[in-house]
């Protein structure tokens, strides 16, 4: 058995408020637990979108009543939100400023870079500022980060000339660190006739499925990598295969097992895994250690992914049918055994909001952050 520190999953859409028949704090919180993570990071592109600190307060009161695993919400930038002087303090009361530049779910889209200035410039620039930018608008956002001094964090990057973007910009000293999801690194759009089985809405995500090509780029620059991220974005398979499919995949239960699958077939090391899914994420989001936290891991068990097995509300995965090497065992949450052999025990209400607890010490901050 492998003990491992309780994983960080800084890319999480819970739906609540708004959609919780797709997902709620309670769903969200268990597949969490189940997939080995510890502390999610909720996006805030739900209906109403989190930009306001009214809205934060909406979104963390389903939080407090319903999450068995611990969390911060992310405010999201909007076309007239972005004063960020008022409340002083909220800022700080949330996981971070998230900014959508590209083609996504929900209506937080930022198309005009007249409406990015102001966020650029007045969110602090100590706290996470993270954006969903693609090919071209990579190039335009990491500008904004160099002309604004100010770090940024790349969402779900997933072609190789991002990853090589990045990776210059980092050689230049732009103040930059990204993540990359399982399925940019397990999938390609060659997969997708599989999963669609003909429903092609089943293949739809955002960035999309990209080329082989892209995958191994991904691969070769693992070190560019800072963060694992599930992009966990549960629909429900009716919606999948409906009309009009919204692009996203679950993810918070397929990631440490096709990641620790990795491990085992010498693709990634141990190390870098938690590198990416503990350490990383906890100095770029600025996240206090969760004391006496931790998972066990079997790192031979071999089993299939089947959606019938878990805890997310929406019902299926992309990667239904996979086999896999690595299962979390047990997780202890603040002391507290909160799952155990396929069950999760912990209680909603148990989970604490990371941006409002005092009992932790706030960690050291990036050296690019200073
Ligand atoms: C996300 C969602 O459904 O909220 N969808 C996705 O395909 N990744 C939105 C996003 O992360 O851009
Ligand atoms: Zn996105
Ligand atoms: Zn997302």
């Amino acid at each position: 058995m492998l003990k491992l520190p309780g994983l960080i999953d800084p890319h999480v859409h819970v739906r609540d408020p708004g959609a919780t028949h797709k997902e709620d704090w309670t769903t969200a919180t268990a597949a969490a637990l189940a997939g080995g993570f510890t502390l999610i990071l909720a996006m805030p592109n739900t209906t109403p979108p989190i930009t306001s600190a009214a809205r934060l307060d909406e979104a963390l009161e389903a939080a407090y009543a319903k999450a068995r695993c611990d969390y911060a919400q992310f405010l999201g930038a909007g076309p007239h939100n972005g004063g960020w002087f008022f409340p002083a303090d909220l800022p700080y009361r949330a996981a971070g400023l998230k900014m959508y530049l590209d083609s996504t779910y929900g209506d937080l889209r930022l198309d005009e870079m007249t409406l990015w200035e102001p966020h650029f410039r007045n969110w602090p620039r100590d706290w996470p500022l993270v954006v969903h930018a693609e090919k071209r608008t990579l190039a335009a956002a990491l500008l904004f980060a160099a002309l604004y001094e100010r770090p940024v964090h790349i969402a779900h990057v997933s072609r190789a000339e991002e990853i090589l973007l990045i990776r210059r910009a980092k050689e230049k000293g732009i103040p930059v660190t990204c993540e990359v999801t399982p399925h940019h690194l397990f999938l390609s759009a060659e997969d997708i006739p599989a999963i669609a089985h003909g429903h092609p809405g089943r293949g739809e995500v955002r960035p999309r499925l990209a080329t082989p090509t892209d995958v191994q780029a991904l691969w070769d620059n693992l070190d560019v990598i800072d963060c694992f991220a599930t992009d966990h974005a549960p629909h429900t398979l009716e919606e999948k295969d409906g009309e009009d499919p919204p692009p996203g995949f679950p993810g918070l239960e397929t990631a440490l097992p096709l990641l620790l699958t990795a491990v085992s077939e010498g693709r990634l090391t141990l190390d870098a895994l938690v590198e990416k899914m503990y350490h990383n994420p906890r100095r770029i989001f600025r996240l206090p250690e969760q004391v006496q936290t931790w998972i066990e891991v079997d790192e031979a068990a071999r089993w299939e992914i089947r959606a019938s097995e878990q805890y997310t509300k929406c019902n299926w995965t992309p990667f239904e049918g996979r086999q896999v090497t690595g299962r979390v065992r047990c997780v202890v949450l603040r002391g507290r055994e909160v799952f155990r052999d396929g069950e999760v025990v912990a209680p909603p209400g148990f989970g604490y909001n990371l941006r409002e607890t005092e009992t932790y010490e706030d960690p050291e901050p990036l050296e690019c952050w200073l």
